[in-house]
């Protein structure tokens, strides 16, 4: 069996169409969504990331501005922009790009921006109307995933779905969506002893632990959804996910690449999310 390979730069093509007509819609009514990015310290995957979610902005008609902060900025002046950022009736979206330096506490600065304009869903009560079934925001990267198993039509209620990962940002919020979809959820860890034992009884497995070859194709059920959502620089200095692609795809059922799979789609679900707290703030008015 040779897996469907899935084009996210294709969904997310389709998808940024749609959102260009609801910005349009806005514009008429005079409202042009902005999204504000806070940026601190020099780690050069986040200023790929942050430039990269710039230009989307810039693709659909989002506004975008950058505020960048030295690495040895203080937590208070991360607070103070963002204070500025959560009274600017201009910016209906504030992201902070993580990680953030050591020196900086991460809770503190995410419940510090407005869960109005969380459009990463990393705010605690965003993150708890999530639990409880009533997100505004889901976070862009497991929302996105979200999309593509929709869009291919991959089936999740009564299935079995193994994530492997738990962090705050794609593991936990990938397991509850999933388990809120009405699928049976396994959350693996790169702790968990034998990860075939899940692996093998899955029909959706999400890798996002960073950490290259989690996955081979003998550790996968004929026919499975494998979603990579790893990225990890290679030493020539290309990128792979978490998966070993080559062997997986001869034994998946469907299969995203790195590049061009999910990394496309988490972020189409920023602009997703900045867009509509522009028409949720629109429809308040
Ligand atoms: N760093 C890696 N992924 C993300 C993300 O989705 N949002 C933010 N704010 N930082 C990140």
């Amino acid at each position: 069996m040779s897996a469907k390979v899935v084009d996210g730069k294709l969904v997310s093509r389709e998808l940024r169409a749609r959102m260009k007509d609801r910005v349009g819609s806005l514009m008429l009514k005079d409202i042009k969504p902005g999204l504000a990015v806070i940026l601190v310290g020099d780690d050069a995957a986040s200023q790929v990331y942050v430039r990269n979610k710039i230009r989307a902005c810039d693709s659909v008609g989002v506004n975008s501005t950058v505020k960048r902060l030295a690495t040895d900025c203080s937590e208070k002046a991360v607070l103070n922009e963002l204070i500025r950022l959560n009274n600017d009736p201009g910016i209906n979206g504030i992201l902070v790009q993580l990680p953030l330096p050591k020196h900086i506490d991460e809770h503190k600065i995410l419940e510090t921006i407005r869960p109005e304009k969380d459009v990463d869903g990393f705010h605690k009560v965003n993150v708890g109307a999530m639990v409880t079934g009533n997100a505004t925001f889901y976070p862009c990267t497991p929302h996105g995933v979200m999309k593509l198993l929709d869009y291919y039509n991959v089936r999740i209620e009564g299935r079995h779905a193994v994530v492997i990962g738990r962090s705050n940002i794609v593991g936990k919020p990938m397991a509850l969506m999933l388990l809120e979809r009405g699928a049976t959820v396994s959350i693996c860890n790169s702790k968990t002893p034998d990860l075939s034992i899940f692996t093998r009884q899955a029909d959706i497995v999400v890798t996002a632990v960073g950490k290259l070859n989690v996955l081979e194709g003998g550790m996968i059920k004929p026919g499975a959804a494998v979603i990579d959502v790893g990225i990890n620089r290679l030493k020539n200095g290309s990128l792979a996910g978490d998966v070993d692609y080559e062997s997986v795809r001869t034994v998946a059922g469907f299969v995203t690449p790195v590049p061009g799979g999910v990394g496309p789609m988490t972020i189409t679900m920023l602009l997703e999310n900045t867009i509509r707290s522009a028409e949720i703030t629109n429809f308040r008015r």
